[in-house]
């Protein structure tokens, strides 16, 4: 796919109101682009728009909602879709957990990567449009304090290589990428989670912290999300993300 500009063009971010989703929303605005930027907590949406300028555009609602995902994606027909809500895992080790704590993340962050992917492919999206899901580190590796959560971006990583098996098979030009990043305590996802294995392990959270080295940041993972966006990365279906960027992952 030939590199692109986003210049002019038109993005729609989820969990846009903090953390990865806000500083992917930051990168492309920087880029030219227009973004669209979903997320329930109205003031913190608000707030990015102070922050941003007026090409953030605040659409308060929940990223599950499979009507607000298709209307969207039918009014705007956006070049981009940033797939980056998702719930925060109840850190507890697994006799502590409830079903509804484990499932969590099935519920937010599958069910709304299946129903906007089922969205871009129903429509479908124009050819060279991009679909980027936020999957995890934790889908190659586990994570033992946070219940059903590994297991679920396991699930984001499958359900967008089905999408862009689909695209491909219906020549539809969409691609769909899963991003896994490493942990990262930039984010109040990854400050709790740091904080919980910390104390898990009986050191503290800033021990814990200063032995990860470089730590990726919300702007850094903008970055990588508008290198996948550009079409400057096609090698890989789903990427590993840290503070050193892109490693394409095998099939
Ligand atoms: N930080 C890490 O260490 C890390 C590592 C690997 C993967 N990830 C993944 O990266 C993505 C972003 O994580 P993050 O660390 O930036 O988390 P975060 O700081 O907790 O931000 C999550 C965002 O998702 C939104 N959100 C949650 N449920 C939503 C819903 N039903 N509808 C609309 N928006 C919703 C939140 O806003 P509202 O609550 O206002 O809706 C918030 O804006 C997640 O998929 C996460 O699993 C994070």
């Amino acid at each position: 796919m030939p590199v692109s500009e986003l210049a002019g063009s038109t993005a729609v971010v989820t969990g846009a109101g903090r953390g990865f989703g806000r500083g992917v929303a930051a990168e492309l605005i920087r880029a030219g682009a227009r973004v669209l930027g979903l997320a329930r907590d109205r003031e913190a949406l608000e707030k990015a728009r102070a922050d941003l300028g007026d090409a953030f555009v605040p659409v308060p609602g929940d990223a599950t909602d499979p009507g607000l995902a298709a209307d969207l994606l039918a009014r705007h027909a956006p070049r981009t879709v940033v797939l980056a809500a998702g719930a925060t895992p109840a850190m507890l080790p697994l006799q502590d957990h409830t079903w509804e704590t484990f499932s969590a993340a099935w519920d937010t962050d599958v069910r709304h990567v299946f129903g906007w992917s089922r969205a871009a492919l129903r429509q479908p999206l124009p050819p060279g449009s991009t679909v980027v899901a936020f999957s995890s580190g934790a889908a190659l590796r586990g994570s033992p304090l946070s219940g059903g959560y590994a297991g679920a971006k396991a699930a984001v990583r499958f359900v967008a290589a089905y999408a862009d098996g689909q695209s491909r098979r219906h020549g539809l030009g969409i691609r769909f990428t899963a991003l896994l990043p490493s942990l990262a305590p930039t984010t109040d996802l990854g400050v709790g989670a740091a904080a919980a294995y910390a104390a898990y392990e009986g050191i503290t959270t800033e021990a814990f912290v200063d032995r990860m080295g470089p730590l990726l940041t919300p702007q850094a993972a903008g970055a990588a999300v508008l290198e996948l966006a550009r079409g400057q990365r096609t090698d890989a279906l789903a990427y590993g993300l840290s503070a050193d960027g892109l490693t394409p992952l095998a099939d």
